[in-house]
């Protein structure tokens, strides 16, 4: 199951043919520093602070580089409104400014707020090494047979295809103004480049969508002494379909200019990139240093985004640290290629655990890779996940990731970063490894950890935890349940998936609480389509348990351009190398899949035959229209459990 950028052909998200997921490159050039290394430094501010790698918040760096667009575009206007207006911003970071001449530092000073948390420094002492020496970023270059060379701005990467590494020739032809079809060449072959310059006749996102209508790729020249801009379609995820990028003002007409002197007015251009001194790097809470992920959108929401995952790692593990927890360690940087599986005795008991006060199942779970910099890691983003079978007969009901019986947890790769690290509350799910009817015999299981494609190292152990709650000892559950249907179809285009799919169910004599838990992933169409999950008990169709009700925005905000860049304070991985912030089907590239859990002890009648019924709608207008049985044409991975306490 291979999860690509959006292919869907609905209104709200328009089709798209291109997967080149190829810019920008990898340009480390060794590996003298890497992720999680200690770093060591002391940096003077032009405020007179000093700062040093025993730092216990996390730090953010930016070289800044004014000849580079993209870095330019970082410090406009917009982009620091945006930065500083995010939702939760993260306010543990420092960020520290810097820059390659003092032009450069005198122009990120005056251009962003006065705050504390907003730092300056003429020098970063050691990871001034790092950016000079490793961490090298790209520059984007375009350069035609004419002898024109320039640095260019490419169109927001959710609107338009990325061009593929190529540094080969490509046509160029001249399109005029660009703002209407009539001045393009009518011969010319799709895909071919075309120069255009707007000149104010219309902006260069509408002659780029002029260019996308006749699918040429498309170069924008800008208006003399203005900043390249950003070309975007808005909110049309993949709205312009081509390659789209933008050139100052002097290079364009230089170009523009030189078709006379071409040979039947035909030119050839390259777009390539530079390796230049990097731009971008952090440390976390504790002085490792860390990438901050690919260079894919111009925003300084970029630092934000790597902030706010930082400060999440830091509490995540503070947690880990400080909790009073039994480890019970299952795979150690295991290759997940296909899958990786162990089977093990548990070194705890279900009475011990009990007796020992603990009330909690958690799994950690840490994604690798092999390398230690973000460009060792795979490029694409499959399903992950982990099952044990405990010995109490159940089979595993599908061979795909993802939907089995047996299910313990489920994750998603993060596009070409290594960093995941997730805490998933797994309680209900207790008596699948404490299957067996001997409570006082450690079980014995077959724990399997499973991914699709390319390989991952998987780190997970499970954690027995006590909560500080004085109810606690009921929150283990006495008996875990797969909910079965009669109908375990995936494949969601139609009414029939919400046939069949009721359970019969006995809830046992003594049972002071139910709770329902689903583990419920979109793929295909589904991906980018809003969905909702509903269940109902003993045919009262007036209490219904709706994912709309607790998980809104995991599941219907599938498909906006935004919906998991917002929940990287929830662990998402930010700055991915593909499209990890559109919203998805209940996940989100580099995060786990949170547990659908619903207490539903009222509508159950203990010691008694009970029911349930389950229904999923989807939105195929987009998260305002109405959800229905049509589906979102996709399929859905649910496994889902009854935990009686
Ligand atoms: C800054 O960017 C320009 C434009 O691409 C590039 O030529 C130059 O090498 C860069 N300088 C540094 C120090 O990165
Ligand atoms: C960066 O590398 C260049 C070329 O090797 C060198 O001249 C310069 O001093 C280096 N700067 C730092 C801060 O290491
Ligand atoms: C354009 O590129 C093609 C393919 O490399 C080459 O054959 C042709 O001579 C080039 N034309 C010009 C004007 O440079
Ligand atoms: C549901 O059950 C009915 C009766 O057994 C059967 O005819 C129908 O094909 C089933 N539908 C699905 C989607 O399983
Ligand atoms: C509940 O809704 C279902 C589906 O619409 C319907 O078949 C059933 O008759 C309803 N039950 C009651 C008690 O109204
Ligand atoms: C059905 O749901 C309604 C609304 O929550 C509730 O008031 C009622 O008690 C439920 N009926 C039964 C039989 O559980
Ligand atoms: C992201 O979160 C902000 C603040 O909660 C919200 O206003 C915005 O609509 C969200 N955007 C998306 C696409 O989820």
């Amino acid at each position: 199951m291979i999860i690509g950028p959006p292919k869907i052909l609905l209104a709200f998200v328009l089709s798209a043919s291109h997967v080149c997921a190829s810019l920008p490159p990898a340009t480390n050039l060794n590996e003298d520093y890497v992720n999680n290394q200690l770093v060591s430094f002391n940096i003077e501010t032009t405020q007179g602070q000093q700062l040093s790698s025993d730092n216990t918040d996390p730090m953010v760096f930016m070289k800044y580089n004014s000849s580079d667009p993209f870095s330019k575009h970082m410090i406009s206007e917009g982009s620091i409104a945006d930065f500083v207006g995010m939702a939760d911003f993260p306010e543990k970071t420092t960020f520290v400014f810097s820059a390659y001449t003092a032009e450069d530092l005198d122009e990120l000073q005056s251009a962003l707020p006065v705050s504390p948390q907003f730092v300056f420094a003429e020098s970063l002492d050691e990871i001034d090494v790092l950016l000079n020496t490793s961490w090298n970023s790209p520059v984007l270059t375009l350069s035609t047979s004419s002898g024109v060379a320039t640095n260019r701005l490419d169109c927001y990467y959710g609107s338009c295809a990325w061009p593929d590494e190529q540094d080969f020739d490509l046509p160029l032809l001249n399109g005029g103004s660009g703002c209407s079809s009539s001045e393009y060449p009518s011969d010319a072959a799709s895909g071919s480049y075309v120069i255009v310059y707007p000149h104010g006749a219309c902006s260069p996102t509408d002659a780029a969508k002029v260019a996308s209508k006749l699918s040429y790729n498309v170069i924008v020249v800008q208006e003399e002494g203005e900043d390249l801009e950003l070309i975007s379609s808005e909110d049309d995820v993949d709205g312009l379909n081509i390659v789209a990028t933008m050139i100052g003002f002097e290079p364009g007409s230089e170009i523009i200019d030189s078709f006379e002197a071409a040979d039947n007015g035909v030119l050839n251009v390259t777009l390539s990139y530079d390796v230049v001194p990097g731009f971008f790097a952090s440390v976390s809470a504790g002085g490792r240093l860390l990438e901050i992920g690919w260079e894919k959108l111009p925003t300084l929401q970029m630092l934000g985004w790597a902030a706010q995952w930082l400060e999440y790692k830091s509490a995540l593990d503070t947690t880990l640290s400080s909790e009073e927890a039994l480890v019970v360690p299952i795979f150690e940087f295991d290759l997940m290629q296909e899958a990786a599986s162990v089977t093990m005795t548990l070194p705890v008991s279900e009475s011990d655990l009990r007796a020992g006060g603990f009330d909690a199942m958690n799994v950690e779970f840490a994604l690798g890779c092999d390398g230690g910099q973000d460009q060792d890691c795979s490029i694409w983003d499959h399903c992950i996940t982990f099952t044990a079978d405990c010995g109490d007969g159940e089979e595993n009901l599908k061979n795909e990731p993802g939907g089995a019986s047996d299910e313990i947890g489920r994750w998603v790769t993060s596009f070409r970063r290594g960093v995941g690290h997730f805490l998933t509350d797994a309680s209900p799910l207790f008596k699948k490894i404490f299957a067996g009817d001997d409570v006082d015999t450690p079980p014995t299981c077959m724990f399997k950890i499973q991914t699709e494609g390319e390989p991952w190292r998987a780190t997970l152990s499970l954690r027995f935890t006590k909560s500080d709650d004085a109810e606690a000892e009921s929150s283990l559950p006495s008996e875990t349940r797969p909910i079965i249907y009669e109908n375990m179809a995936t494949k969601f285009a139609g009414k029939e998936y919400n046939e069949n799919r009721s359970f019969v169910f006995d809830v046992p004599e003594g049972t002071t609480k139910v709770l329902l838990h689903a583990l419920i992933t979109g793929h295909g169409q589904c991906e980018f389509l809003p969905s909702s999950h509903q269940w109902i008990f003993n045919d009262n169709n007036s209490t219904v348990f709706s994912s709309s009700d607790i998980a809104y925005s995991s599941y219907m905000l599938a498909g906006t351009p935004f919906g998991c860049a917002n929940r990287t304070v929830e662990g998402a991985v930010p700055n991915e190398h593909g499209t990890w912030y559109y919203g998805r089907g209940g996940w989100c590239d580099g995060m786990d899949v949170k547990p659908l859990v619903f207490d539903v002890t009222s509508e159950v009648e203990v010691g008694s035959t009970n029911s349930l019924r389950y229904y999923g709608l989807g939105y195929l207008s987009g998260p305002i229209g109405k959800g229905d049985e049509d589906g979102c044409g996709g399929y859905i991975l649910m496994s889902s459990n009854l935990a009686f306490y």
